[in-house]
């Protein structure tokens, strides 16, 4: 892949109020930043050793941050990590008007988020992306908290940060299923924004994301995010476009018992939301295709062997809980999609049954 706009070195995104910086690597930008706004009395990070070696690199540019590393992932989403994260904040000596830095991937960036916004009633915090969910998604936005024993993220609050740095370089340690989560979230974007966007995704997904030309799609992607969230901060609204695929993704998550990850459930709920749009009249086959095509050429799924039922279930005991519909986004084309459109239980549930199959006409070229 041709290395494109090399010389745009940094993007920034303002459009929510706190910058949001792109670089291959952001230190500079992310010391300018701190000798304006004030030293950080700490760095939180994910204790991940390639995270780690980025934390201590800019605790020691930044004049000796004390560095606070804890064990994370997906399981230590909780309250307990939260009040381990507090404590250590105490220890760290960190007040009221300190600022914070957090250093890691999405996990990292909801759960010191939250730490933040409850310490002392809230501290200022910036947070370092080191993964493509954090750089495109969970990091910005200001959508922070913690999983309960009853699901996930059902403990947290808005708060948004005072910065976001996404260092590309650190893309290159990053393991390729948690890339693959990410890349999820690109496409759905992708389909929301349509033109440029799709276009760039299509003419690169051929091509190992490894060498994709980050620096231009980062900065597309956020932006889809961005714009999405600056009309409609506390979701009730616009925002809900982001959630294209996201009816079907929670379920199939739930019903699968986690076992099916959030970004994998997210391509196969951007196939059925693209099936219920065909079925509903809204979508054109050959878009259909197209986004198909776009997601298994960069290695996600389109088929699940859940049984169509437990995934209906799923969907259904999820709403009743929310004492609402079952209400869904879906793509009228590429760059033009439709929120809070309900449909009849048994187009829905044969959408489903057509998940259970792969789709025709779709050929993976690598
Ligand atoms: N708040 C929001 O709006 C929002 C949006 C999307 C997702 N999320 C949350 O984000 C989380 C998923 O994010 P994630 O996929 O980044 O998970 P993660 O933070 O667990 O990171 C994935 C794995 O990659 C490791 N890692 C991170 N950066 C690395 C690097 N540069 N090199 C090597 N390894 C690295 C981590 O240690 C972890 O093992 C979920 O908890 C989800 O709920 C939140």
């Amino acid at each position: 892949v041709a290395k494109r706009k090399e010389d745009r070195a940094l993007e920034r995104n303002d459009d929510l109020g706190y910058p949001i910086f792109v670089a291959q690597n952001v230190r500079e930008e992310l010391l300018a930043f701190l000798r304006m706004r004030g030293r950080p009395s700490a760095i939180l990070c994910d204790a991940n050793r390639h995270v780690r070696a980025v934390a201590d690199e800019i605790a020691q540019a930044a004049g000796d941050v004390p560095v606070l590393r804890f064990t994370l992932g997906e399981s230590r989403k909780r309250l307990a990590t939260v009040e381990r994260v507090l404590d250590a904040m105490v220890g760290a000596g960190v007040e009221r008007n300190s600022l914070v830095l957090g250093i890691g991937g999405g996990v990292a960036s909801d759960l010191f988020g939250f730490a933040c916004a409850v310490y002392m009633r809230g501290v200022r915090y910036a947070h370092v992306a080191t993964s493509l969910v954090a750089m495109v998604d969970a990091a910005i936005g200001g959508k922070t908290g913690v999983d309960l024993r009853e699901g996930k993220n059902l403990a947290g609050c808005f708060r948004d940060p005072i910065a976001v740095f996404c260092e590309v370089d650190a893309l290159e340690t990053l393991p390729a299923e948690a890339f693959r989560e990410g890349l999820a979230e690109i496409v759905k974007a992708a389909i929301i924004e349509g033109g440029d966007l799709f276009d760039l995704l299509e003419e690169l997904a051929p091509h190992p994301v490894r060498q994709w030309p980050w620096l231009e799609v980062l900065p597309a992607a956020i932006k889809v995010k961005t714009m999405a969230v600056a009309d409609d901060r506390l979701e009730v609204g616009a925002r809900a476009t982001l959630n294209l695929g996201h009816t079907f993704a929670h379920a199939i998550e739930r019903a699968s018992n986690y076992s099916v990850t959030h970004g994998k459930a997210v391509a196969l709920g951007l196939r059925a939301a693209g099936l219920l749009a065909l079925r509903t009249g809204r979508f054109r086959r050959e878009e259909h295709l197209r986004v198909l095509t776009l997601l298994t050429l960069v290695g996600l799924p389109l088929q699940t062997s859940l049984a169509p039922a437990a995934i209906f279930a799923a969907m259904r005991s999820d709403k009743k809980k929310s004492g609402g519909r079952l209400r869904f986004v879906l793509p009228r084309a590429i760059g033009d999609v439709e929120y809070g459109v309900e449909c009849a239980d048994r187009t829905v549930r044969a959408v489903l049954e057509r998940m259970a199959h792969p789709p025709e006409n779709v050929r993976a070229r690598r």
